[in-house]
């Protein structure tokens, strides 16, 4: 039997969706350690400090003004409690967990296929920078990212002067100073606020964990919510860092912490337009849902290949319709008409949701767990505003926000380099170009062979419909590795220690 979640060491946003409209995610640099610590200290919960804390998993009865969480870089955690602590950590902990968090997302950059436009050098430069010097090229000057989830634009901007004020003075200064903040703002289609950009409706398919009190089955007939929920439960220690996790070692200060990479993906909507407008063969709605493996209204091609299915209800949190699905054999609960779509001629196996989520796909490679080693929980939101046909050109816009997993390497990491970026990512697969790339994407790289990464192919009636001219559609604008401790974890941190290694 699985042990509890303590969920009030447990950063809330690991494990619930706050749903909270208007977000800041902040980047701050450290200029004093004994001002950072304390300004640590006082956001723990129950610090007795004025001012503004860290949002736990405890459920609430009343949703609260706003909430917070907090992540550390490696060079922030290295400023924070040392570097010969860091090792201490590193080196009780498996190479999975803690290696490519050491690395860093700039040294991750050409493994991940963080390149070209993508590269890191490009980085933090389209919007959102408020310091006066640019970002140190190897991001040592990145420490703190912290995100405030508020109930209004107002409120947001009031929490945020709030958190400001908790910032000690040092000699030389504030000790932290933020020096990025992005703002995200809903994109409300049919009253419905959670689009982004391109169009698709998004926040359906989160990992569904075990153990967790509102996803047991008792919990959830007793609040009378549906039990339907037909996807394979996830364990916990892949989203909270477990010291009975089975495959994977976690230094203490570690315990019910997680990581997560914080991405700022720019997302090139005329283009994308362009792209779905080319193939006189195919209706734009078509090829965007062929893209995604989901209608923009977010209906599952698995279950209904040819338009959206209104009869599958509003996409609530608690209808199902929208997540029942497999693509090799119906899941109990699937909706439609429950045909296989083994090989690919509904849900093509390039599109981002099969790639991203293959599901009970087995003939997916290192997938032979219904992928639930490897799901990630999203907390991404949109920002900028929406894209209006005729547009002055370089408005900037796109997706920014945590992409979670207790292991970098099993999960962010895994999905990016060996499910969403790889041609040849199931076999069999008889498609021109072997699924290529992930359409959403587009190739990393300019390829100039159109028969590889630059076309987009899916299965319409039995023949391969190829559409060239797929380009790279979301650039990496900027990119951290961030561990989210637990609050004691947090508080360890904001001492500048570590527990001993077998507490
Ligand atoms: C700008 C970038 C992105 C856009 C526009 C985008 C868009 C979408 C959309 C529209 C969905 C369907 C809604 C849903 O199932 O909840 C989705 C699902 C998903 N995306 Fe993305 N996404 C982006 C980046 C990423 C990245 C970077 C990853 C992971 C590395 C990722 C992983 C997933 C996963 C795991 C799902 C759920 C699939 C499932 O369980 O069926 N996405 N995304």
């Amino acid at each position: 039997m699985a042990t509890e979640i303590e969920m009030d060491d447990v950063q809330g946003l690991i494990l619930r969706g706050y749903n909270y409209p208007n977000i800041r995610y902040i980047i701050m640099n450290i200029r004093d350690v004994a001002g950072a610590q304390k300004f640590c200290a006082d956001l723990a919960p129950d610090s007795g400090a004025a001012g503004l804390f860290v949002t736990t998993a405890e459920p609430w009865d009343d949703k609260p003004p706003y909430c917070l969480n907090i992540g550390f870089t490696y060079a922030g955690l290295a400023k924070l409690i040392t570097t010969a602590n860091c090792n201490v950590v590193s080196l009780w902990s498996s190479a999975e967990v803690f290696g490519s968090y050491t690395t860093g997302s700039i040294g991750d950059a050409m493994q991940i296929g963080d390149t070209g436009a993508s590269a890191p050098a490009n980085w933090w430069k389209n919007g959102g920078w408020i310091a006066k010097e640019p970002p140190a090229a190897d991001g040592s000057d990145l420490h703190i990212q912290i995100t405030l989830f508020a109930l209004t634009p107002e409120t947001r901007e009031e929490y945020y002067q709030q958190l400001l004020a908790m910032i000690p003075s040092a000699a030389s200064g504030p000790a932290v100073v933020p020096v990025y903040f992005q703002d995200s703002d809903p994109i409300v289609v049919d009253d419905d606020d959670n689009y982004v950009h391109f169009g698709y409706r998004d926040s359906l398919s989160q990992p569904r964990i075990e153990n967790l009190l509102w996803n047991k089955k008792s919990v959830r007939k007793l609040m009378g919510v549906s039990t339907i929920d037909d996807r394979p439960p996830v364990t916990a220690d892949r989203f909270v860092i477990s010291q009975t996790a089975p495959d994977y070692n976690a230094h203490p200060l570690l315990t019910n912490g997680t990581f997560a990479a914080f991405r700022l993906l720019y997302q090139d909507v005329p283009e994308f337009e362009k792209f779905i407008n080319s193939d006189k063969h195919t209706s734009p709605e078509l090829m965007a849902a062929k893209m995604c493996g989901r209608w923009r209204d977010g209906t599952p091609l698995v279950v209904s290949p040819d338009s959206e299915d209104k009869s599958l209800g509003k996409p609530t949190p608690d209808n199902y319709n929208f997540t029942n699905f497999n693509f090799l054999s119906h899941t109990t609960n699937q909706p439609g008409n429950r045909t296989s779509d083994t090989d690919g001629l509904r849900c093509p196996y390039a599109s981002h949701i099969r790639r991203a989520n293959p599901r009970d796909d087995i003939n997916v490679a290192g997938n032979n767990d219904m992928a639930v080693t490897h799901r990630i929980m999203r907390r991404a939101s949109p920002y900028g505003p929406p894209y209006r046909p005729g547009e002055e050109p370089g408005i900037q816009r796109g997706l920014v926000g945590l992409f979670i997993g207790a292991v970098l390497d099993f999960q962010f990491r895994f999905v990016t380099t060996k499910w969403l970026e790889m041609g040849g990512f199931r076999s069999p697969d008889v498609s021109p170009n072997q699924s290529g790339v992930d359409p959403l994407f587009g190739p990393q790289v300019a390829d100039p062979d159109p028969t590889n990464d630059t076309i987009f192919a899916y299965n319409n009636n039995g023949t391969y419909n190829v559409t060239p001219g797929l380009t790279r559609f979301i650039r990496t604008d900027g990119s951290l590795y961030v561990f989210l401790p637990g609050i004691q974890g947090l508080v360890s941190i904001s001492k500048g220690t570590i527990p001993p290694p077998n507490s």
